[in-house]
């Protein structure tokens, strides 16, 4: 039985569904939004503040004072493209900014991961500064951060889309696939070839730099959905028992699907974007940061935790793929803050 050719019109209606599902348009705009705030008490009688959706810049905060943030917009704007692990809810930092800078000033963020600060501060028109060791996570920020032309986007959209349905097997020859450690244990044959496909397709297309960014990301974001890696741990790992069904056409239908679903999210942003500046520092370690004293009027940040999240190691297959990095990521993960990959002399040497 042939699972070819992946039918669109079949994934343009499931994603439209999935809007109409999920995506109720906002009867308010984020920028003004009266929040719900009301006081409750959890089930151990203890009470609580509870803020529905977008926290007030003036909410009054007492010493010792608990509170239950719901958060509406993980999916809003560009932050809903690609998943990253320990991710700030984008009310958070919207509050924080609004609450402690003002227009036009400088924002620091020296753990930026995913942009969620970044994000945020190109909304409401803050400048704003991005550090971070990962070079995943850099891509992807400048990906989150980066508007588009929207009607480039749309009409590239249908072209790659039509070009989804023309793939065969027999259209990629074994040498054009990849080389990384254990690639045939993380993925099926069936698979490497629909990626290949998809990666020689945004390769070539005639587009700009940052609109081919956004599809490679697009593509990133269905690498650990059709490995045989779990999908419900952050590392990446794979258990005896597949806990997920992987079979031919499943790359192709997930990256098309990803492909609606982020446009949607990226022309959100591209339509709400402020002029405001971003840098996303080359200067990538936050313990060596080389700005002047005085540079910025605030940071808002969330750091990495000891040995809580290995991020080299959760991202290496997107990062095979994008060809970030080809082989050992024993380097990359030393530099990370929270890094269980420290060498007996490092450590010898630290305690002396
Ligand atoms: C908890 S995450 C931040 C998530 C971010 N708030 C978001 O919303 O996506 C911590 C980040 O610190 C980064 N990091 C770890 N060591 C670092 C270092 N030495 N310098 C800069 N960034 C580092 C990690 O790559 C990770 O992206």
């Amino acid at each position: 039985m042939s699972y070819y050719p992946v039918n669109i019109e079949e994934i343009q209606l499931k994603v439209a569904k999935k809007r109409i599902k999920k995506y109720t348009p906002p009867t308010y705009s984020i920028f003004d939004e009266p929040s719900n705030v009301k006081e409750i008490q959890n089930s151990f009688g203890e009470k609580l503040v509870r803020v529905d959706g977008t926290i007030p810049v003036d909410l009054p905060i007492e010493n010792g004072q608990r509170f239950l943030f719901i958060s509406y917009d993980q999916s809003r704007f560009s932050h809903g493209i690609h998943k990253y692990p320990a991710k700030f809810f984008p009310e958070l930092p919207r509050w924080l900014i609004q609450r402690y800078s003002k227009p036009n000033e400088w924002v620091l963020e020296p753990f930026m991961g995913s942009a969620t600060t970044n994000i945020e501060c190109l909304l409401h028109n803050r400048n704003s500064v991005g550090i971070d060791i990962d070079p995943f996570a850099r891509f992807l920020a400048k990906v989150k951060t980066t508007p588009l032309n929207l009607d480039e986007l749309n009409q590239t959209n249908q072209f790659i889309l039509e070009q989804i349905t023309f793939f065969q097997p027999i259209l990629i020859k074994n040498e054009q696939i990849p080389q990384f450690p254990y690639r045939d244990n993380w993925f099926r044959v069936e698979i490497l070839k629909e990626l290949t496909y998809i990666k020689h397709l945004i390769e070539n297309l005639s587009v700009n730099e940052h609109l081919k960014d956004f599809y490679k990301i697009c593509f990133s974001s269905i690498i650990r959905n059709v490995s045989n890696a779990d999908d419900n741990c952050t590392r990446t790992v794979i258990r005896k028992k597949l806990n997920k069904q992987v079979y031919p056409s499943l790359a192709l239908t997930k990256f098309a699907e990803n492909l609606l679903i982020f446009s949607q999210r990226i022309t959100e942003f591209s339509e709400n974007v402020t002029n405001s500046f971003l840098e996303i520092s080359h200067d990538s370690d936050a313990r060596n940061i080389k700005y002047s004293n005085n540079t910025f009027d605030l940071a808002v940040t969330s750091p990495p935790y000891g040995n809580a999240v290995d991020y080299p190691r959760t991202h290496q297959l997107e990062m095979y793929w994008l060809d970030i990095v080809n082989g050992s990521l024993t380097e990359l993960k030393k530099q990370h803050i929270g890094t269980e990959s420290v060498s007996a002399t490092f450590y010898k040497n630290y305690i002396r």
